[in-house]
């Protein structure tokens, strides 16, 4: 539990973008045949009724054949008995349509039971769980079950670890909020004394007024996890006495606890925790300086509320802190890093994050260096100014460093800065205002994955140094002052890039032949010219908007895995000659923008074939004919822009008809002719409708004072930002 946190908070500060889940699978290469006929009689049984699929739809199960059914995907048998004794499907099955089949009870030497990270689609726990007495272990967390708890879980007695948590309001997990469990009496828990492990994150205990009786009467309890479990308070009388030397990990996160109802008994209990979770709770005021007694402590979370003042003091004591997460508190003095007392924790902190808080002026950059061992630290989002001295680059053992949306305007960094960061991973100093001064010929001690520079000053070179960063997973210089042509090797370094934003900068050059790019590219408002690649791989987002690009769009025809595409913004440059129909493959497609080119013949029917799109802008380009009546297709279109073009024919009436959704609808400086459709009255959510400079004759449809939506007192100006910044 504790790892998967601390990876979590990794993830987010290296910005990563996706999560390999290797699956492990256990072959037995025994030549004996371990498995009970009776048992993979069971086995096929539960099979048969579960019905689990994986996400992309397949039989998850299908190797289940052979007669070895204890070599069977999920499958641990006992080696010398050969009785099944763990059933482990953890994240394994995307979807459950059938039912968990109470032939399970036919296994009676089940000691494990593993259905966390499933999707059981709001099924409530079978009853019969109950009675799987030789049960150990019971994981159903993260697994999407709903109802109510069965109270004869009660009679698992040998049950070491239980876990609940995450069903219904999922944490990271899930989403589909409403079906949290809410339990009420929890007596039953109370007869599961060997518990060593108990999650009950997600269950609401706001009418279980029993829970904290029950949970002291759990002599052997190490970790316990009541995050998000509605609790405003805890009781005096939850005195944690029997368990209290045992008790390791304590996670009370997202809650509505208040300093005053949890300090005390915390201060009173807590001798051997090791990782404690505090955050998204109400704590205010200072940080309590008995923090500093929980002398075992290694990872503690405080994020997340409003705890002000000094943050060293507290710590002093506490030798085997490693991680320290007090993201997004009001905080505003480091303290002073001593030699004496506090000698302990400044070799034992690992990983920093004081994000989000009020930290002024630059004597925490300068307390930090004194911290040798850390390898994460996050000072992102802070009122830090002032210098930096190049002590920072003396941290050995650095691995992220986020420095990002302070402000340091003018302040200048330079190699010296990152001289001894060898391990340097994840360098984020987006929206600090810092200046690199870096000299041409530099050799980073570091390579990075993740490289985050968005307005910082490095130009108007391009940073030559970049040449060396062949692991770059994302890049980021986006507005950062550049004005250059790109050099020709820059290309080669992108083979592993999964996110590239050069944006807002004064980048001339051309694009590859090829471009093995994968997800993100945004190379917008740069001086870019020639034509778009020859070939293109697997792409989310292009943005190549206000360049020089010329010739023609129909090699985005050659773009691989179009399916995956959700925004094409080609606006702003100089192509020309017609839409290809391989438009209507880009099926995900959300926004594309094609305005302000030189583009000519129809309105593409096939742009009838993109259901998702919601924003479509042709403005400002040749466009002739009549609209084809396909449009009508694209339901979601909430922002039309076809002005400035050729087009002619009649207002069709199915705009008004089909495309309701539309905020934004503009046909200006066309062609179109004859009278207003009062169709356009089914517009009910329309903003901005601007039919100008057209040959539009007869009058207004009278309904035209249904439009309630433009009578917001809103200026056009206003209505037009609200619009335009949703997709430009
Ligand atoms: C049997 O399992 C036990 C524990 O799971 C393991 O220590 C032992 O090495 C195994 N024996 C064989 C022959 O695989
Ligand atoms: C999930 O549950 C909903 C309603 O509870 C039902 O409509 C839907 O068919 C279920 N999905 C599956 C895959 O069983
Ligand atoms: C244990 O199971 C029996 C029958 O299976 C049931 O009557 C009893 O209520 C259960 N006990 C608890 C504590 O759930
Ligand atoms: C401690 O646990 C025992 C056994 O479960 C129980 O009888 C006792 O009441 C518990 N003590 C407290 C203070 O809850
Ligand atoms: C700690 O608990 C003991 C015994 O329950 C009590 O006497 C003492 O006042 C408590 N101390 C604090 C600081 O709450
Ligand atoms: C702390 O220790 C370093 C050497 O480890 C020493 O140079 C420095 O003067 C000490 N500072 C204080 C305040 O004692
Ligand atoms: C840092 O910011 C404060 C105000 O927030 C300002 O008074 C001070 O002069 C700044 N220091 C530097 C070195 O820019
Ligand atoms: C970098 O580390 C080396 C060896 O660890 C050390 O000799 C050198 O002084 C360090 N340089 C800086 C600038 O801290
Ligand atoms: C690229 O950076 C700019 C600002 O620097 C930002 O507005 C834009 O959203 C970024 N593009 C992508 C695809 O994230
Ligand atoms: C980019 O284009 C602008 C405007 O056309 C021009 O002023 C500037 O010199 C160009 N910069 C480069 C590096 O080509
Ligand atoms: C690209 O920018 C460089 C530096 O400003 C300039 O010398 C060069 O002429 C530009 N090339 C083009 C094709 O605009
Ligand atoms: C306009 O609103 C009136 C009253 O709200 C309603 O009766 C009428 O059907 C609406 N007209 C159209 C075209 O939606």
């Amino acid at each position: 539990m504790m790892s998967s946190k601390r990876s979590h908070k990794l993830l987010l500060l290296h910005f990563a973008i996706f999560c390999l889940l290797l699956l492990q699978e256990n072959c037995t290469e025994a030549n004996v045949i371990l498995c009970k006929e009776s048992e993979r009689k069971t086995l096929l049984e539960f099979k048969q009724s579960l019905q689990a699929v994986d996400s992309s739809g397949n039989d998850v199960l299908s190797s289940w054949k052979s007669k070895e059914c204890c070599g069977w995907v999920g499958v641990s048998c006992n080696n010398l008995t050969g009785y099944v004794e763990k059933l482990d499907f953890r994240s394994k099955f995307k979807d459950v349509a059938g039912t968990i089949s109470s032939s399970l009870l036919k296994l009676h030497h089940l000691r494990l039971l593993d259905l966390s990270y499933n999707d059981f689609n709001g099924s409530v726990i079978p009853e019969f769980f109950g009675s799987l007495k030789k049960l150990r272990y019971l994981d159903l967390s993260n697994a999407n079950f709903g109802g109510s708890i069965p109270s004869n879980l009660g009679n698992l007695s040998m049950l070491e670890t239980f876990r609940l948590g995450g069903n219904g309001e999922g944490l990271f997990y899930r989403h589909n909020i409403g079906n949290m469990f809410t339990v009420g009496k929890l007596e039953w828990l109370s007869h599961l004394s060997f518990l060593r492990g108990l999650d009950l994150s997600f269950v609401s205990l706001s009418s279980a007024d029993d829970w904290s009786q029950v949970i002291n009467k759990l002599p052997f309890l190490e970790e316990l996890s009541l995050s998000h479990c509605d609790l405003s308070s805890i009781s005096p009388s939850f005195s944690f006495t029997n368990f209290s030397t045992s008790l390791t990990s304590l996670d009370l996160s997202g809650n509505s606890l208040t300093s005053s109802s949890i300090y005390p008994w915390l201060f009173n209990v807590s001798s051997n925790l090791v990782s404690l979770d505090l955050s998204m709770n109400q704590l205010k005021g200072p940080i309590p300086e008995a923090f500093g007694n929980m002398i075992t402590m290694q990872e503690l979370y405080l994020s997340h509320n409003q705890l002000e003042g000094e943050i060293f003091k507290s710590f002093g004591n506490m030798c085997s802190l490693a991680f320290l997460d007090m993201d997004s508190n009001h905080l505003s003095t480091f303290g002073i890093v001593q030699n004496t007392s506090l000698s302990c924790t400044r070799y034992s902190l690992r990983e920093l994050s004081l994000a989000h808080n009020q930290l002024k002026g630059n004597s925490v950059l300068n307390e930090i260096t004194k911290l040798p061992s850390l390898s994460v630290l996050d000072l992102g989002y802070n009122l830090l100014n002032g210098t930096i001295k190049e002590s920072i680059g003396q941290l050995p053992n650095l691995k992220v460093l986020r420095l990002a949306g302070n402000a340091f305007d003018n302040v200048v960094i330079s190699e010296a800065h990152f001289s001894n960061l060898t391990k340097l991973r994840s360098l984020d100093l987006s929206y600090s205002y810092l200046t690199l001064k870096i000299s041409s010929g530099w050799s980073p001690p570091f390579q990075l994955g993740f490289m985050l520079l968005c307005s910082c000053k490095i130009g108007p070179s391009f940073p030559i140094w970049l040449r060396t960063q062949t692991a770059l997973v994302f890049l980021d210089i986006s507005a950062s002052e550049i004005s250059d042509s790109l050099p020709d090797w820059f290309w080669n370094l992108v083979d592993s890039l999964v996110y590239l934003n050069m944006s807002f900068n004064q980048i001339n050059g051309t694009l590859p032949h090829e471009l093995r790019y994968k997800r993100h590219l945004d190379l917008s408002s740069n001086n870019f010219t020639g034509p778009l690649p020859m070939s293109l791989y697997s792409l989310w987002s292009l943005n190549l908007s206000k360049n020089k690009f010329t010739g023609s769009v129909s090699a985005i025809c050659n773009i691989m895995e179009k399916w995956s595409l959700y925004l094409l913004d080609l606006s702003y440059n100089v192509f020309s000659r017609e839409v290809p129909g391989c438009i209507a493959e880009f099926v995900r497609l959300k926004v594309l923008n094609l305005a302000d080119n030189s583009l000519s013949g129809p309105v593409p029917s096939s742009l009838g074939s993109l259901a998702s799109l919601e924003m479509l802008s042709l403005r400002g380009n040749k466009f002739s004919g009549e609209l084809p009546s396909s449009l009508h297709n694209c339901k979601m279109l909430k922002f039309l822009d076809l002005s400035n073009n050729e087009l002619s024919g009649e207002i069709p009436k199915w705009i008004g008809q089909s495309l309701s959704s539309l905020v934004f609808l503009s046909l200006r400086r066309n062609q179109f002719k004859g009278k207003m459709p009062h169709q356009l009255c089914g517009l009910k959510y329309v903003q901005i409708l601007d039919l100008s400079l057209n040959n539009i004759s007869g009058s207004l449809p009278s309904c035209f004072n249904n439009f309630t939506s433009m009578a917001q007192k809103l200026s056009l100006d206003q209505r037009i930002e609200h619009v335009f910044r949703k997709f430009l």
